[in-house]
């Protein structure tokens, strides 16, 4: 007999090439046309720059030039471009499901799956995850969680903190010249220096939770002590407040650990991750106890409501990510990247070089160098970036698979790059002999 659960499905109908084609304009617009004049535009000067394929450390743009990506998508791609499992993961995928029902209602096999492969990553108390679609939208559910579950509402964060751009990420963010044109944001929120043992004392038990980068990321790569963060984590269990660790830029394996807190021998009471965690595809976590998350269920029930989050197929993609950085030990073979980058980096116009892994902020003397030297160096072939909050750094970030081979090919660009941009007349040549 044939019941609603076995009758067959209906056949696929033929899409036409037809289908696909636009209907025409008047005008034909170029497409960096269309990009200008009818996407939204953040600042004046876009790179625009057109790719057409991206592949793991390289960009191709349409001229079919190449590219060294040493930004990753700001993050993002840590296992470079297109890895060949990510992109077999999304394939499988496909064939299965795509979006089925808002966030937290059905058993989503790519969900509980990402789940169990996040918990090998994590002590055991972290072992409740709530997927979202992106890093703003899980410091949002963190800090609502936090209120929640503490019934406090003070929320502490670092200066020159970033944490996203809606408007709670924004209210806790630590640049001013972001938030000023947005006010009022969040009430409540109070901010203290990264890093500063004494600034401690403000938080109290009043305090819902501090929010912190573990690395900070915009600041231009800046690394607490030790010290520091143990002491962070002893005044937020004294004062009951809670302990949020942004890792969503520095979490999954760039920094020398699957996760920047490892580091200091602490245990956040919430995670935040995103970014990198997709392998390219949108997603985002915020991780906790079961016994924290449980207050999202009730009084009001539904606590945090998504559409999209956890969606199937970044899932997938994330689950592959997870894969791929813990079976080529991805984490340490970073730190060893990472010296070989502060070895053929040496220039006199380099003033420092900040590292936590393949995390890297190159300091220049001032802003114009820095941008003089990132231009250069894009005409080069070599992308790289500067910083939010730190103008006179370049970002150096690049997928955590880059070859020691690919170092030492784009440590001679770059300094290349700043002899040209910078008319140093000491030819700094790479070093033969690293
Ligand atoms: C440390 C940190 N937190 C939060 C965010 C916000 O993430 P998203 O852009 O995915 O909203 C970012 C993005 O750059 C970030 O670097």
């Amino acid at each position: 007999m044939v019941s609603f659960f076995n009758m067959k499905p209906p056949t696929k109908r033929q899409t036409k090439d037809t289908d696909l084609v636009m209907p025409p304009t008047k005008q034909h617009l170029t497409a960096r046309e269309l990009f200008l004049n009818h996407l939204a535009q953040t600042t004046d000067s876009p790179l625009l720059l057109e790719i057409k394929q991206a592949e793991g450390i390289y960009l191709i743009d349409q001229q079919g030039r190449r590219y060294f990506d040493l930004i990753s998508g700001i993050g993002v791609s840590n296992i470079g471009h297109r890895h060949p499992a990510v992109v077999k993961a999304i394939k499988k995928q496909l064939r299965k499901y795509l979006h089925l029902m808002v966030y937290g209602e059905y058993v989503q096999l790519p969900q509980v799956e990402l789940a169990r492969r996040l918990m090998l990553t994590l002590p055991a108390s972290l072992n409740n995850f709530y997927f979202v679609n992106s890093g703003s939208e899980a410091i949002e559910g963190a800090m609502k969680l936090a209120k929640r579950y503490t019934g406090r509402t003070e929320l502490i964060s670092c200066l020159n903190a970033y944490h996203g751009s809606t408007q709670g990420a924004l209210s806790i963010s630590g640049s001013e010249k972001f938030k000023t044109a947005y006010r009022p944001l969040l009430p409540d929120v109070r901010h203290i220096r990264f890093n500063e043992p004494s600034d401690l004392e403000l938080i109290t038990q009043k305090t819902a939770a501090v929010v912190i980068e573990t690395i900070q990321g915009e600041a231009g790569v800046r690394i607490p002590d030790k010290s520091y963060m143990q002491a962070l984590r002893q005044r937020c269990t004294q004062t009951g407040a809670l302990l949020i660790l942004d890792e969503i830029q520095c979490g999954f394996g760039r920094t020398g650990k699957f996760w920047a807190f490892e580091h200091y021998d602490i245990v956040p009471d919430i995670l935040v991750s995103a970014k990198g965690m997709g392998g390219g595809m949108p997603i985002g976590a915020f991780i906790a106890p079961k016994h924290i998350m449980e207050v999202l269920k009730s009084n009001p029930i539904l606590g945090h409501i998504t559409t999209f989050g956890g969606h199937p197929v970044s899932c997938a993609a994330a689950c592959a990510t997870v894969g791929v950085i813990l079976r080529n030990k991805l984490p340490e073979r970073a730190l060893r990247k990472a010296e070989l980058f502060k070895k053929l980096l040496i220039h006199p116009r380099i003033k420092s070089i900040r590292s936590a892994g393949l995390m890297i902020a190159v300091e220049f003397e001032s802003a114009q160098v820095t941008k003089a030297v990132i231009d250069k160096a894009i005409s080069y072939g070599v992308i790289t970036d500067w910083f939010l909050y730190c103008d006179n750094a370049m970002r150096i970030a690049p997928p955590l698979t880059i070859s020691k081979e690919e170092i030492r090919q784009v440590c001679g660009i770059l300094l290349k790059a700043i002899n040209k941009a910078t008319n140093a007349s000491s030819d700094a040549l790479l070093r033969e002999d690293v």
